[in-house]
């Protein structure tokens, strides 16, 4: 699962699409945590897509990640910003690989 306390355990390696990416991120098979307020682990979603159909606002969109070993795209966190926090996503999430920080 993805750990609740990346933002101490980990530092900022590179930003993607207005939000950050928490390293260590050596592509193609290390991706690292995408986002803050609404964080994916990248080496763990396996493309489940639970989170992209079940967001009530829209704050997932899938992005190319060829080369990973759990899979080839990913669920980004690309409109953080808009998440209502009603916490879907992490529960639907398979393989908890989101965090979503309601503080
Ligand atoms: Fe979307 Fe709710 Fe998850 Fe926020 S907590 S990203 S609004 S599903
Ligand atoms: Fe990935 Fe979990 Fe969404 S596996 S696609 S973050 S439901
Ligand atoms: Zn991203």
């Amino acid at each position: 699962a993805i750990d609740p306390e990346f933002e101490n355990n980990r530092d900022i390696a590179e930003e993607h699409d207005g939000h950050n990416v928490w390293g260590p991120v050596e592509e193609p098979e290390t991706l690292g945590i995408h986002g803050t307020h609404v964080a994916v682990d990248f080496d763990i979603c396996l493309a489940d897509g639970a989170c992209l159909e079940d967001c009530p606002v829209d704050v997932f969109e899938w992005v190319d990640t060829p080369d990973h070993p759990e899979s080839e795209i990913k669920a980004d966190p690309a409109h953080e910003d808009q998440c209502i926090d009603c916490m879907l996503c992490v529960d639907v999430c398979p393989v908890d690989a989101i965090d979503v920080d309601p503080g």
